[in-house]
């Protein structure tokens, strides 16, 4: 049986491999795991540059998981994303091309500069875990993790995802320009960058562990009634255009289990 001190210790090596690529993101790279662990979906907001792809893909590549990228764009369609069904002559009969949202981990990038159309077509994926090609449903690989990125200053030709839409994000990150000495040491390190050096060092077996380990944590009724009493009292503020859903608490409810069987410092 895994304890707490095996959890921290999965992380450690994570966050050791992934700064092989990417440095400073270490309290991010704790924050998409617990995400991934609590079967959530991560939304990233940065300015050009600050590394989003390649964390992702150091992400994804040190847990062993497959990966694809989208890179939104206006003139993108739905099934561009989930796949298609293609004629094949040979059998004179349709077969299904999967898209890139058939892997574990899912980049998608710029997601606010594709059309309501297609957003919906991710979002759908990201909560129902499947998606519907040509009528027929296919189950989405396990575990499935959609992270989008969003750079805020685009504004213009951009379609900024509605209040309903981010209520599925388990989280949401804001990416800052880094300190002078990493920003000296990213200038100064060619290797930094590339994900070629990235190892597998979390397990599968490791992953489905901790997400048994984070459902059996107990959680107080006195706490959920707490956390539920904060998501409603965010609906009766004025200062909140659209109050937190009763998926919000459900969420809440997983980070305080991850907080305990991650020992990541969520707060
Ligand atoms: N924190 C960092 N650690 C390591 N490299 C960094 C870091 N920040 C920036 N870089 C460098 O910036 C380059 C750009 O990285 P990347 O393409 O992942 O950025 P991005 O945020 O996805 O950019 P864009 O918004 O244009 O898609 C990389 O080659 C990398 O060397
Ligand atoms: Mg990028």
């Amino acid at each position: 049986m895994m304890n707490t001190s095996d959890a921290r210790q999965i992380v450690d090596r994570l966050l050791r491999e992934v700064s092989k690529s990417v440095i400073g993101y270490e309290q991010e790279v704790k924050l998409l795991f617990a995400c991934l662990i609590a079967g959530g979906h991560a939304l990233i907001e940065g300015y050009p540059g600050l590394a989003k792809t390649t964390l992702v893909k150091a992400f994804a590549k040190a847990l062993g998981l497959s990966f694809s990228r989208v890179q939104f764009t206006p003139d993108l369609l739905p099934s561009d994303i989930t796949g298609s069904l293609i004629f094949n002559p040979k059998i004179g009969d349709f077969e299904v091309r999967f898209g890139p949202i058939f892997a574990n981990i899912v980049l998608a990038d710029e997601v606010n500069r594709a059309p309501p159309k297609v957003q919906s077509a991710l979002l759908e994926a990201m909560q129902e875990g499947q998606v519907t090609i040509g009528g027929k449903s296919y189950e989405l690989p396990r575990p499935f993790m959609i992270i989008a990125t969003q750079n805020p200053i685009e504004l213009e030709g951009t379609y900024p995802l509605p209040e309903a839409q981010l209520d599925r994000f388990m989280i949401r990150i804001k990416l800052g320009y880094p300190s002078e000495d990493i920003e000296l040491k990213i200038a100064e390190d060619i290797d930094l960058g590339n994900v070629n050096s990235i190892n597998t060092v979390v397990s599968k077996e490791e992953i489905d562990t901790l997400q048994s380990l984070m459902r059996s944590v107990y959680v107080d009724r006195s706490i959920t009634r707490y956390i539920v009493n904060l998501i409603r009292a965010t609906r009766n503020t004025r200062d909140v255009k659209l109050g937190a859903s009763p998926r919000a608490a459900r969420y809440l409810v997983s980070w305080l289990g991850l907080g305990r069987c991650l020992m990541v410092g969520i707060t």
